[in-house]
Order: structure tokens, then C-alpha cells, then sequence
């Protein structure tokens, strides 16, 4: 949960940068790396899922876990099981089936695939190394008789995928690294994908203040722009307030096609 001055925060202001590093000199090595390393990637690869994919490649070669975001094999457990146990508590059930966008190496995926029924489990992602790590997850946790299904994708058109077949869709911490173009491509196609009494969850980091972006990694909007952007495409959309009670700096919007 962020406090609300963090809400107004941007974070590509120079201003903050140079805050940022006042207060945090033992960071400023790593940004000047990490900073090199963007401009070159974005040399490299102007399109962004070409970029990301390769800023996966580049931090899963290093360690897969920090990959996706989580600090310590700790964590990693507890994110996934953050976002397992707030499914759990809105009704996922063995019978239901779910595409998990942006699965990573099933952090959180390993524990849906344990608790729905075989082959009900649709993990997409646009990095090849992570989803090798993810069948190294699988593999760990014994998961092999769940036959999950996990591939590869280039977009969220979701073409190769049936009409009305997803009870729930999910996207956990996916938007966060996504141009606005990225998640306009997938509120308009998502509503063919889900079954009618299905919904998709996305987080997403959440400012109050002007939407920015951080290198071309982390992207922050407003909750309004989002649900703007779903209702454009013909989608319900709302703020889980619920979700803002966990130890979680993202926020969570809910969509569900119209009743
Ligand atoms: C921070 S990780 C989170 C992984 C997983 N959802 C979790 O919570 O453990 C973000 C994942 O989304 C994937 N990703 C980023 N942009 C994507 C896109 N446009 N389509 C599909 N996957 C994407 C990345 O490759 C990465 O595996």
C-alpha cells in the first residue's frame, strides 16, 4: 500500500533523481548501470516487447527470481502466494480456467496450477528465458501431472486462444512495465477471451499525479486513464479497493464484460 504523498511522486523528475541520490548514494552505481544498459537495449530494440524482452533475457540470465521482481527467495514465495490467496478469497475454483499474462516463472503460477484442475492453467509471456525458468519451477514443485500450458507470445491479441473460454485472466505486475499502446492492445481484445461471468485483474503502479515513466522499465498512470481505456473498449471496469490492504506497492483494477 503506498502512502499518498508517494502517489504524486514522479519519479522521472530531475528534482527526485537528484533527491533520490542524496538520500541514497549506494544506488546511484546501480541506476548509472541500469540507465546504460536501457539506452543501449533501446538503441538496439526500438519496438518495446523486443526491448523487454531482451531486459528479461539480460536480468534472468542473472538471477530469475529478481527477475520478476522479488528481492529474496522469500519474497518471491510470499508475492506469489499474495496474489494466490486474493484469487482464493474471490472465488477461484479447481473447475475454473485462467490465462495468467506475463506468468513469469510462476511465482504465483505454480500455486494456481496446484489448486485448478488439469489443464486449466494458461501461462503467456514474452520472454523465452523466463519461461524456461518456469518449467524449471514447475519441475521443482513436482507440477509435471497439472499440464499447464505456457507459451510463448509477441502481443495481447490473444488470436491462438478461443472466444468466451476464461473464467478468470490475470495480470500481475505486467502493466506496470507497459506502454499505454501494450495495454490498449490487450483491454481490446481480453472481453472475447473471457467467459461471460469472467473478469480479468491487472495491478498497475498507481500515481496521482502526471503519468510518467521510469527508463523505459516502469510506468506509472492514473486509475482513471485505465478505466477509461477498458470502457473504451466496451469492458466494466473498477478499483479493488481490497487489494490496497496488502503489502503491496501496486494497485488493482477489475474488468468484466458489461451485464
Ligand atoms: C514483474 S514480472 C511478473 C511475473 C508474474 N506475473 C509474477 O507476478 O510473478 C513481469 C512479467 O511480464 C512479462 N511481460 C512483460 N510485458 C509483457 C507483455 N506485453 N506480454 C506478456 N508478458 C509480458 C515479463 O517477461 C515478465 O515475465
Amino acid at each position: 500500500m503506498s502512502s499518498p504523498k508517494a502517489m504524486l511522486k514522479n519519479r522521472s523528475h530531475l528534482s527526485h533523481k537528484v533527491r533520490y541520490a542524496v538520500t541514497n548514494p549506494a544506488r546511484i552505481a546501480p541506476y548509472l548501470k541500469r540507465h546504460a544498459r536501457d539506452t543501449w537495449l533501446r538503441l538496439k530494440h526500438p519496438d518495446h516487447v523486443d526491448y523487454y524482452r531482451a531486459v528479461m533475457a539480460s536480468d534472468t540470465a542473472r538471477n530469475p527470481e529478481a527477475a520478476v521482481g522479488s528481492r529474496s527467495h522469500d519474497r518471491w514465495l510470499a508475492l506469489g502466494k499474495m496474489q494466490f490467496d486474493y484469487l482464493a478469497e474471490h472465488g477461484l475454483a479447481p473447475h475454473h480456467r485462467m490465462l495468467d499474462i506475463g506468468c513469469g516463472n510462476l511465482r504465483a503460477g505454480r500455486l494456481f496450477i496446484d489448486h485448478l484442475d488439469t489443464g486449466n492453467y494458461y501461462g503467456i509471456d514474452i520472454s523465452p528465458d523466463i519461461l524456461i525458468s518456469a518449467k524449471q519451477t514447475l519441475t521443482t514443485f513436482g507440477l509435471q501431472g497439472k499440464l499447464p500450458h505456457l507459451t510463448i507470445t509477441q502481443n495481447l491479441t490473444f488470436d491462438f486462444l478461443p472466444d468466451g473460454h476464461f473464467d478468470v485472466v490475470h495480470a500481475h505486475s505486467v502493466f506496470s512495465h507497459s506502454p499505454i499502446e501494450v495495454i490498449d492492445e490487450c483491454l481490446a481484445h481480453v472481453g472475447r477471451v473471457l467467459a461471460p461471468d469472467g473478469f480479468f485483474d491487472f495491478t498497475f503502479d498507481r500515481t496521482e499525479g502526471a503519468e510518467h515513466q521510469v527508463l523505459r522499465e516502469d510506468f506509472y498512470y492514473r486509475t482513471r486513464t485505465l478505466i477509461a481505456l477498458a470502457e473504451k473498449h466496451g469492458l466494466r471496469a473498477r478499483f479493488m479497493e481490497d487489494w490496497e490492504t496488502r503489502p503491496h506497492g501496486q494497485s488493482k483494477i477489475r474488468v468484466s464484460l458489461p451485464g
